[in-house]
C-alpha cells in the first residue's frame, strides 16, 4: 500500500471522506504539458499558454538559456519555443525524449534539424505571418537608406565631415529603377508592393514561379538568377537559409550586377558571401550594401564596419513591440492548437498527424 506522501508525490488530491475511505482525484497539474520558453520575453504573449501549460522561462534578469542548461532539462518538456538563433540539432532532439512540438519563434528554420525531428515525428511549427511586413519594410528602408545615403551622411553631418553642395551626396533614385528579388515568398511580395509604391519596376527569381495572377499583380518578371543580378540597380535576398542557398551570392554574383547597384540582405546572413562582398564593395563592383543580417553572428567582419557605403543593422527587421507580441502570441497558439488537436497556425514539417500523441 503507497504512502500518503508517495500518493502526493504522484500527483494526486487525497480528500478525505470519512476515517477509512479516502478519495484520490488528480491534480489539474498532474498531467499538465510542461513548455520551456528558451528566451525571456514580454509575457503578454504567452497568456493562453500560461493559462494552459506548466511554461518555463529564463529566470528575471537572464536573457536566454544556454543550450547546455536546455540540453539539461529538455527530457522534462513536451513542447520547447526556440529562438531563431538556437540551435536545435539532433543531439537537443535525442535528449528530449518526451518532445512533441519544437514552436519556432521565427518564420526561418535554419536553426533546427528538420529532417531528424521529423523522423522522431516532432512537429516543428514557425511565424511567418507576423514578421512579413516587417522585415519588407526593414528590406525597404534599407534600400532607401543606402541608395539616398541617409545614414551615411546623419553620421558624416555629425562629425562635421559632411560637404554641401549641389553635386555633392548623390544618391541613386528609385523610380524607374529596378529591384531584383531573390526570394519571392511572403516577404519578397511585401517588399515588392513596398518598391511598386516608389516606383520601381519589379523582377524575381524564385525556386518556382509565383502564380500568374500574382505576377500580373505585382508587374513582377521571372529571371534565371543570372540576368537578375546583370539588370538590377537593387538587388534584395529574401530567401531562406538551406544548403542550397548558402553562398548564393559571392564574388561571381557581386561581379554580374552594375557598378551602380546596392545588395540588401534581410534573410540570413550565410546566403551573402560577406568577404566577396567586402571586396567587390571596395573594388567598387557594386556601389553600397544594407544588411540586417551577418554571416557569421551578430557583428559583421571589420572591412564592412570601416565602409560608408555600407548600412548595417543588427537583425532588427522584426524588433517592435507589437511584432515581438504577436510573435509570441503565435509561438503559444501553435503549440496549444497542436496539443489541442487543432492545425497549428504553421507548420514547418509533416509528421502525418494533426493532433498530439
Ligand atoms: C527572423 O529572422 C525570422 O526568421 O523570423
Amino acid at each position: 500500500m503507497l504512502s500518503v506522501d508517495v500518493i502526493a508525490k504522484l500527483g494526486v488530491t487525497l480528500i478525505a471522506l470519512n476515517d477509512n475511505f479516502i478519495q484520490c482525484t488528480y491534480l489539474d497539474n498532474y498531467n499538465m504539458k510542461k513548455i520551456l520558453v528558451t528566451y525571456n520575453m514580454f509575457r503578454i504573449g504567452y497568456a493562453d499558454l500560461m493559462e494552459r501549460y506548466d511554461v518555463t522561462f529564463p529566470p528575471d534578469g537572464v536573457e536566454s538559456f544556454t543550450y547546455e542548461e536546455v540540453l539539461g532539462m529538455i527530457d522534462q518538456y513536451d513542447a520547447i519555443q526556440s529562438m531563431f538563433n538556437f540551435p536545435v540539432d539532433k543531439q537537443l532532439l535525442d535528449a528530449g525524449t518526451k518532445l512533441q512540438v519544437v514552436s519556432n519563434y521565427a518564420a526561418g528554420f535554419d536553426n533546427i534539424d528538420i529532417k531528424y525531428a521529423t523522423e522522431r515525428g516532432i512537429q516543428v511549427t514557425n511565424t511567418p505571418d507576423p514578421v512579413t511586413e516587417p522585415t519588407a519594410d526593414q528590406a525597404m528602408g534599407l534600400i532607401l537608406d543606402v541608395s539616398r545615403r541617409i545614414t551615411e551622411l546623419d553620421r558624416k553631418l555629425r562629425q562635421g565631415r559632411v560637404k554641401v553642395g549641389l553635386l555633392e551626396n548623390l544618391g541613386h533614385s528609385l523610380a524607374g529603377s529596378t529591384l531584383g528579388i531573390i526570394g519571392m515568398g511572403r516577404i519578397g511580395q511585401a517588399l515588392a508592393r513596398r518598391a511598386i509604391a516608389s516606383g520601381m519596376k519589379i523582377v524575381y527569381y524564385n525556386r518556382s514561379r509565383i502564380a500568374p495572377q500574382l505576377e500580373e499583380l505585382y508587374q513582377a518578371q521571372y529571371l534565371p538568377i543570372s540576368e537578375l543580378l546583370h539588370c538590377s540597380d537593387v538587388v534584395s535576398i529574401n530567401t531562406p537559409h538551406t544548403a542550397e542557398t548558402h553562398h548564393l551570392i559571392g564574388t561571381e554574383e557581386l561581379k554580374a550586377m552594375k557598378s551602380t547597384a546596392i545588395i540588401i540582405n534581410t534573410a540570413r546572413g550565410p546566403i551573402l558571401d560577406e568577404y566577396a562582398l567586402s571586396n567587390a564593395l571596395k573594388e567598387g563592383e557594386i556601389w553600397g550594401a544594407g544588411l540586417d543580417v551577418f554571416e557569421f553572428g551578430h557583428y559583421p567582419i571589420p572591412e564592412l564596419l570601416e565602409m560608408d557605403n555600407v548600412v548595417l543593422n543588427p537583425h532588427n527587421g522584426t524588433q517592435t513591440i507589437e511584432v515581438r507580441n504577436e510573435m509570441a502570441y503565435y509561438v503559444s497558439r501553435n503549440i496549444i492548437n497542436f496539443f489541442e488537436g487543432i492545425e497549428p497556425i504553421a507548420r514547418v514539417n509533416d509528421i502525418n498527424k494533426t493532433e498530439g500523441k
